[in-house]
């Protein structure tokens, strides 16, 4: 039996990701949820460290020099007895593992849109790895105070474009020069833009006279026509779909006016999951479960150029967490003490001395973990389900400019390799070759090795864009069905993939060698059995 302490920690828990194309919103809003709740005092402060001339970390330079987030981390706040965390995804449309597999960590997520831009590209991409792992979406349609798209077009939008039935919870009164405020179509009752006044209806909704006079004339005939309309054709609300990610609720508002976030704030605690049950090799794990159990999904060095650290973050899936608590690294068998453990709000860190299941704290990391790993207190043998792989698409070959510094180089290539930054491989005669999902990946693999470990790098081209990982427990012999079209290659844990310069190429492959396995991505635990 799980103890009443835990228990009451899980339910107040939850865990959550914001999703967006760039610039729909996400820092803004990401923003006013900390202000709301009292996480931060000022509005500006996720902006500034957005744009801050003094960035904590020195290869944040790249983001400040790109504008773009490229890092993440996990900010905390309490809001009516709730202990929510925001996860932090980079939103670039080049940047895409560290994202994804940000996404594995959360119990939810909030998806921004542009309400005058509609459902972009990026927003899709995001979309689509939260489906697949069927975590719920929710909604906020953002930037109303500008003139924004036809609200049912936006509805219908989601259907066609992202597949997913939507139901609106709130609704906007008009937009941009018009726009009067939202109808909250649950607590049925009307929040008033710019009057910090909420009206509250009878039982005939808004087609009864309270809003009468209150509202322009054309605003109210049109909000009455258009709830007419959802509340006749549209979806019922149904919190059991919405919690298995197969209807999302739909919020109108502004960000940076701070408007329609109160109602949704409310709302989406009342409807995301508290943490739930994950999958391991030997079954689910509950979050009441009273063993200590979590993976990591995420490392990231010198987040601090002074100490050259890096950090682990832990998403914990069990149990209770204490610092100095010794746990087992189910990949290696070996016991580490965990004695260092922060709380990241965003890029401050804070000690952490005890954190529940559904909590993520950075770890401090010697070097022992990779993406990926599963930790326990070691009563039992577990691995949590293997985060996605993507297969990368674009790849470079990579050498040291001073060949004296090779060691500097090698030690780089390592640890970012380590970290899930990039991917490395090497071919029969050694030579490096990256593999990205993101083009920006390559800048910031370059940046870190120049800044971090002193080492400048040429980069070149190479001719393939399609890697495969050959499954097979016997790599000798496979440099035979190497080709002019094709190359082999090693990845850090020895394992053999073939590039490819195309799908073509692949194919003919596959026809000529029908002898060969090839697999898009291969199970990140089974990695122990090749080393
Ligand atoms: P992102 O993290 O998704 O990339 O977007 P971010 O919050 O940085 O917002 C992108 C731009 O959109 C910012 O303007 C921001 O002020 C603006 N914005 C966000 N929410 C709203 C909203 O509700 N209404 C309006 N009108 N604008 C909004 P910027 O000019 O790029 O930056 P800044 O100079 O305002 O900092």
């Amino acid at each position: 039996m799980a103890n009443q302490e835990l228990l009451n920690e899980i339910a107040k828990r939850r865990i959550f990701g914001i999703i967006s194309h760039p610039d729909a919103g996400k820092t803004t809003l990401t923003e006013k949820l900390l202000l709301h709740g009292g996480a931060i005092r000022e509005a500006g402060t996720v902006k500034a460290q957005k744009n801050s001339k003094y960035a904590k970390s020195d290869w944040m330079e790249i983001e400040k020099q790109r504008g773009i987030s490229v890092t993440s981390s996990v900010m905390q706040f309490e809001y009516d007895e709730k202990m929510v965390s925001i996860m932090d995804t980079p939103g670039h449309n080049d940047f895409g593992e560290d994202t994804y597999r940000v996404l594995t960590s959360v119990d939810s997520a909030v998806m921004v849109i542009d309400a005058a831009k509609g459902i972009e590209a990026q927003t899709k991409k995001l979309f689509q790895v939260c489906r697949l792992r069927g975590i719920p979406i929710f909604t906020f349609m953002n930037k109303l105070d500008r003139q924004a798209k036809d609200p049912l077009e936006l509805m219908q939008e989601l259907e066609d474009v992202l597949g997913m039935p939507s139901v609106a919870v709130t609704w906007p009164i008009g937009s941009g020069m018009q726009f009067e405020g939202v109808y909250d179509r649950l607590e049925n009752e009307v929040h008033l833009f710019r009057k910090d006044e909420v009206i509250k209806l009878g039982e005939d909704g808004v087609q009864g006279p309270e809003l009468e006079g209150i509202l322009e004339q054309a605003n109210l005939d049109n909000l009455r026509s258009e709830i007419d309309l959802i509340e006749g054709a549209g979806n019922d609300f149904d919190l059991e779909l919405v919690q298995e990610g197969e209807l999302t609720p739909v919020f109108f508002g502004t960000a940076l006016v701070d408007f329609g976030i109160t109602p949704f704030l409310n709302h989406f605690l009342d409807m995301s999951p508290a943490p739930g049950p994950r999958k391991t090799t030997t079954g689910e794990v509950n979050p009441s479960d009273e063993t200590f159990s979590g993976f990591i999904f995420k490392i990231q060095a010198n987040m601090n150029p002074a100490h050259r650290d890096r950090i682990a973050f832990l998403r914990i899936c069990s149990g209770t967490f204490e610092r100095g608590m010794s746990v087992t690294l189910t990949r290696t068998g070996k016991q580490i003490k965990l004695s260092q453990s922060t709380q990241l709000m965003a890029n401050d860190r804070e000690t952490v001395d005890r954190a529940y299941a559904g909590d993520v704290i950075g770890i401090y990391d010697s070097g022992n973990y990779q993406i990926g790993d599963t930790l326990t207190d070691g009563k039992q043998k577990l691995f949590f389900e293997p985060l996605p792989t993507f297969p990368p698409e674009l790849f470079l070959r990579v050498a040291p400019v001073n060949s004296m510094k090779s060691k500097h180089f090698h030690k780089g290539v390592d640890q970012l390799a380590q970290e899930g930054a990039i991917q490395v491989y090497k071919n029969e005669f050694n030579d490096v070759i990256l593999g990205a999902v993101g083009r920006l990946q390559f800048e910031v693999f370059e940046y870190r090795l120049k800044h971090e470990y002193n080492s400048d790098v040429r980069m070149e081209p190479v001719n393939y864009t399609v890697a495969r990982w050959v499954k097979t427990d016997n790599v000798k012999g496979l440099q035979r069905f190497q080709d002019s079209r094709s190359m082999l290659v090693f990845d850090r844990y020895g394992r053999p993939l073939f590039l490819f310069p195309n799908q073509f190429a692949l194919d003919r492959f596959k026809e000529r060698n029908e002898e060969i396995e090839l697999v898009e991505a291969l199970d990140v635990n089974r990695e122990i059995s090749v080393e």
